[in-house]
């Protein structure tokens, strides 16, 4: 079984990177996937997000540097099946500290070969911070594909075209050959407002097939979660919030499983 893992990232700050990373991690977990959530942002929101305390030490700062094994870093969090790697203000410190190094774009990719080999994740999704630094091209660099957020908003499109070439470079460069687009989930969806709409068409002219059907909804419930360190689906489990990220994540496996029904998991009764 081949570990599948998702960078999600834009380098645009408060899309709903975090929101989305934790809520469809816990969606998967939730549908009998493994899940490890790896926390590469300092800011340390999806590691506070699943109600795990920052420790100083305890991120993956180590392990890019090739001083530790990142196996020792996987923490179990208060869902099945899903797993986190946290993170800590000190984690910022690897932009610098990661960029003086070899191969420096590969640290977090070889980092993971013991946990892609061994581990037995389904998925592993990878929170970025809000910019292009060391941390979000070793996410790019280690992944197999891009899971993009966009927010529903007017300067939505703005900085999508430095995505696009970035990944095309990845790609030339031979960094990541292979780097796919997983799909783009619009978040902080507002029916009541035609700029919602507008927004939403002028992705899916850009983007076409990419755009995820499910549409995140602006709520207050989705933000009120992690102060209280629960995903939607346990904080407010009958929310339009909690039912639009269990639709992305069946709508995510469905088209993982090529548009066919999902096979019902192995892992389920585990
Ligand atoms: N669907 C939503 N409805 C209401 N609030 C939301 C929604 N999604 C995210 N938020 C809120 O918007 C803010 C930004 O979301 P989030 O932290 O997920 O974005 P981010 O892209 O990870 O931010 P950063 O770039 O700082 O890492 C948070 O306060 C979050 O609770
Ligand atoms: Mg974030």
């Amino acid at each position: 079984m081949k570990t599948h893992v998702i960078a999600v990232a834009n380098q645009k700050g408060g899309v709903g990177k975090t929101t989305t990373t934790v809520n469809l991690s816990a969606c998967l977990a939730e549908r009998g996937r493994r899940v490890l959530l790896i926390d590469m942002d300092a800011q340390a929101n999806a590691t506070s997000g699943l109600g795990i305390d920052k420790q100083e030490g305890r991120s993956l700062y180590p392990v890019l540097l090739g001083e530790a094994d990142p196996r020792e870093f996987v923490l179990s969090t208060a869902h099945k099946r899903l797993d986190l790697i946290p993170a800590e203000v000190n984690l910022a410190g690897a932009e610098i500290e990661v960029a003086r190094l070899d191969r420096y774009l590969h640290r977090l990719s070889e980092a993971l070969q013991p946990l892609l080999a061994e581990a037995g994740y389904d998925y592993i999704l990878i929170d970025c911070p809000p910019s292009l630094g060391i941390l979000t091209m070793n996410a790019l660099t280690a992944a197999d594909a891009l899971l993009m957020p966009i927010q529903c908003e007017y300067y939505a499109l703005e900085g999508l075209s430095v995505m696009s070439k970035l990944i095309q470079q990845l790609r030339d460069s031979g960094a990541n050959p292979g780097l796919g687009i997983e799909g783009i989930v619009m978040t902080m969806y507002d029916m009541r407002t035609n700029l919602s709409q507008q927004v939403v068409q002028q992705v899916l002219q850009h983007f076409g097939e990419s755009v995820y059907e499910t549409l995140i909804p602006r709520g207050v419930r989705i933000s009120e979660a992690p102060s209280h360190g629960q995903p939607i689906i346990t904080y407010d489990p009958h929310c339009t919030g909690a039912t639009a990220y269990r639709e992305l994540a069946r709508e995510f496996l469905a088209r993982r499983n090529g548009g066919k029904q999902e096979q019902p998991p192995d892992t389920a009764e585990s």
